[in-house]
């Protein structure tokens, strides 16, 4: 069964088409990157115009690519939520009116669920239950996935969410938009040598990032970071070793065969190969461009919807703050 996937829930216009769940037909992403760059985040009234400009080619472009036509399509998949309100509604109202148009069904997707889906298209069998670190610009989630559509929250951050301390530690080291990327670069040209602090919050599987971001702030205002390429290696250190060890620590007291990685902040080089080398268990990880915002982990979601009767009517709408679990 091929589905159309669409995305739209912050700064990237996304349309894609996937086979089964599991196989990439197309997958087009619009990216909004450069506008926002200009005012050093996403403005959420800009987003949305831009999704409206670029919505209807995107889909195209998929559906040219695959090659599909309407007629080959077993349904539409959209993320209805978390996102900005603005954006989600531009993808849901176009996925709504191409399921009326063409009398396809249609399922909304949780962006969280799609991410966590990613992994489907990525090598590798998946095997129940599994533990997925989902850390985004949004959220730093560990979940415990006990079969398809069946989650439980272990932990969550308390904060700011990995991406955004990623974002936020950028702007503090003046290295520019979006941060994540321009964190990882800065941090290959330094050393991890100045000592910033973990928040290990024993006993939870919950995050905490705004300690070490407020920490770097703190050093760069006292003059004390001589070196940005250190600082951002120090901080991109610090994250990880956050993020790999309570990830293996909950993968070891729940008993899991595989931990999943997605997510933004997934695409990060330093954490891949930090979690390969530290996690007793199989982990796997979609490849960089299945890890930030993209369509055709909607679409591989949304074919497992489908498979398991969740559908929706067209009174499917955005639910800017919905939640995984
Ligand atoms: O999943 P995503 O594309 O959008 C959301 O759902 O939020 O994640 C975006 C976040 C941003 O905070 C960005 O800085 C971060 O992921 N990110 C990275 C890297 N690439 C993107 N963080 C660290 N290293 C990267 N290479
Ligand atoms: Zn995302």
């Amino acid at each position: 069964m091929k589905i159309l996937g669409i995305e739209t829930s912050c700064d990237e216009t996304a349309a894609a088409v996937v086979e089964d769940g599991t196989r990439i037909l197309a997958n087009e992403i619009a990216s909004q990157v450069a506008i926002h760059a200009r005012y050093g985040g996403v403005v959420p009234e800009v987003a949305s115009r831009q999704h409206t400009l670029a919505i209807i080619p995107v889909i195209e472009r998929a559906m040219n690519r695959a090659p599909v036509t309407w007629p080959d399509l077993g349904g539409v998949a959209v993320t209805f939520g978390p996102g900005l309100a603005g954006s989600l509604l531009v993808g849901t109202n176009v996925a709504k009116a191409i399921a009326l148009a063409h009398n396809l069904p249609l399922t909304g997707v949780n962006h969280l669920e799609g991410h966590l889906y990613a992994n489907w298209l990525a090598n590798g069998t998946i095997v129940f239950p599994v533990l997925c670190l989902i850390v985004s610009g949004g959220h730093s989630d560990l979940v415990l996935v006990k079969d398809h559509g069946d989650y439980a929250l272990l932990g969550h951050t308390r904060d700011d969410a990995a991406g955004e301390a990623f974002d936020k530690a950028a702007r503090i080291l003046g290295l520019g938009y979006p941060g994540g990327p321009a964190i990882e670069r800065a941090a290959t040209q330094g050393e991890a040598s100045i000592e910033l602090p973990r928040a290990w919050l024993k006993g939870s599987h919950d995050f905490s990032f705004s300690g070490v971001k407020t920490a770097l702030l703190r050093l760069v205002e006292a003059g004390k970071v001589s070196n940005k390429d250190d600082a951002a290696a120090s901080f991109q250190e610090a994250v990880v070793d956050v993020l790999v060890t309570k990830t293996v620590a909950a993968a070891r007291e729940h008993r899991v065969q595989q931990i999943l990685l997605a997510g933004g902040v997934a695409s990060n080089r330093r954490l891949r190969q930090s979690l390969e080398q530290n996690s007793p268990i199989t982990v796997l990880i979609p490849e960089p461009v299945l890890c930030t915002d993209n369509a055709a982990m909607i679409a591989a979601c949304g074919y497992f919807h489908f498979k398991t009767g969740k559908t929706d009517g067209l009174d499917l709408d955005v639910v800017p703050s919905l939640r995984l679990a």
